[in-house]
């Protein structure tokens, strides 16, 4: 009963009093479970969160300076060479593990299912997001002679769906021994006034809590002491909807290993001053990625000696660390970034909303922000063409269309090149 009275009281000094009434209306095990999760939500912090969306944005003097990237087009062969040498040993070696972000909810796309199930119409039959990263895996592996450790991390909402996916499909031929499947936190959702929406379970409705809640969760779960005892040295963390995403990329490993940094990460380049991504730079001393609407007009159309972007490294979640880099930054707080989105919720006569606007934010930390935490990081510039066809939309850029024409093109290429 105390329980109970301690949670009311903290509901009604965050105003959520239609979580009281629904409380009040349940019996039994689904009022023992909405405790439950009410007693680990931290209403502080998400009102807090709340109330950042109600502010102007505050524009601090940054110092924003360009950071140095290698070409992989443009490496000498003794560099390509070393790198690549370097490289192969790491992974020869059983030092490499492979992380899949597959905990968002792909709204964009539209896809029902976790996004990793999505089909995509390539060569007649079509091919899922999973199996066109097992296969990238499966040719790594068989290249190297290895089996390389898969971690994946799923959310809660779609854990359940993938596991199922991945059993029903054999895990597309990967070494089930060799696939660790991870869970990532939540956060609750919240409407324009600030209260927590309810899901369709009668409990509150959480989404994952963004790419960057992947440090702390790697470690929550265990997966990290399970990488420590295996000797891993190097983990490559990655999207799941990018079709032409190097995950085992020894040249990006071995650049990492000659430079003697804790990260590494692949770029392409900015198609044009005005594309809407977000580039790698300096921000007082420190790497970080800059978001388009943040990186002043004038800056974004500045370009080098050699004609080049000055800030024109995309960002591509194709990004590398050190078990150590991994560790430091799991145990750091990243900010938060709200999202303003459609979410379906249950009304205060129990009906379900299925909005056809935006009607509440989401939190989310964004896998970047660890960066900053480094003096430096190293950049090796990709190939748009062989590096980067993300699946994000339903139609027009970045979407099944697009993807799968890229997709087909970079494979007759190979095949050509054989
Ligand atoms: P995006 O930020 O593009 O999100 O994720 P998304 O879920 O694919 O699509 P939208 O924005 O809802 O339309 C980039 C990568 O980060 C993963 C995604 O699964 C994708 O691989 N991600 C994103 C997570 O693993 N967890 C999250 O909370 C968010």
């Amino acid at each position: 009963m105390d329980k109970l009275q301690d949670t009311i009281d903290v509901l009604k000094m965050y105003n959520q009093n239609h979580i009281i009434n629904l409380l009040n209306n349940l019996e039994g095990s689904k009022r023992e479970e909405l405790l439950e999760q009410l007693n680990k939500i931290d209403f502080h912090q998400i009102m807090e969160l709340y109330d950042n969306t109600k502010k102007n944005i505050e524009i601090k003097e940054n110092k924003i300076e360009a950071l140095k990237y290698l070409d992989k087009q443009k490496l000498t062969k003794e560099q390509k060479e070393k790198f690549d040498r370097l490289g192969e040993e790491a992974i020869k070696n059983n030092e490499y593990a492979v992380v899949t972000m597959a905990g968002g909810q792909g709204t964009r796309l539209g896809h029902t299912g976790p996004k990793g199930t999505f089909k995509l119409d390539v060569y007649g039959k079509g091919k899922y997001l999973f199996e066109i990263l097992a296969d990238n895996l499966k040719e790594a592996n068989k290249k190297y002679n290895v089996s390389i450790p898969w971690y994946i991390m799923t959310s809660k909402e779609n854990n359940q769906e993938t596991v199922d996916f991945l059993e029903k499909n054999n895990y597309f031929g990967y070494n089930k021994d060799d696939v660790t499947i991870f869970t990532q936190s939540q956060l609750p959702l919240v409407d324009v006034n600030g209260k927590l929406l309810i899901n369709k379970d009668m409990k509150i409705k959480e989404a994952s809590d963004g790419n960057g809640g992947t440090y702390t969760s790697l470690r929550a779960s265990g997966s990290l002491a399970n990488m420590k005892e295996k000797g891993i040295k190097w983990i490559f963390i990655g999207g799941v909807d990018n079709v032409l995403l190097k995950m085992v990329d020894v040249t990006l490993l071995g650049m990492a290993i000659d430079k003697q940094v804790q990260i590494a990460s692949k770029s392409v380049a900015k198609a044009n001053p005005k594309e809407k991504v977000g580039v790698f730079c300096k921000m007082n001393g420190h790497p970080k990625v800059i978001e388009y609407a943040e990186l002043p007009e004038k800056m974004a159309e500045e370009v080098d000696d050699d004609g080049e972007l000055k800030y024109g490294e995309s960002h591509i979640m194709c990004n590398l660390y050190t078990i150590d880099a991994i560790e430091k930054i799991s145990k750091e707080s990243l900010m938060y970034h709200s999202a303003f989105k459609k979410n379906s919720y249950i009304d205060e006569n129990g009906k379900e909303v299925i909005p056809q606007e935006p009607n509440s934010y989401k939190f989310e930390s964004f896998i970047f922000d660890a960066f900053e935490f480094f003096d430096d990081i190293a950049i090796l510039r990709g190939k748009r063409e062989d590096d980067f066809a993300p699946v994000k939309n339903k139609e027009g850029v970045d979407s099944p269309k697009t993807t799968k024409e890229l997709y087909e093109k970079y494979w007759e290429r190979q095949q050509r090149n054989a």
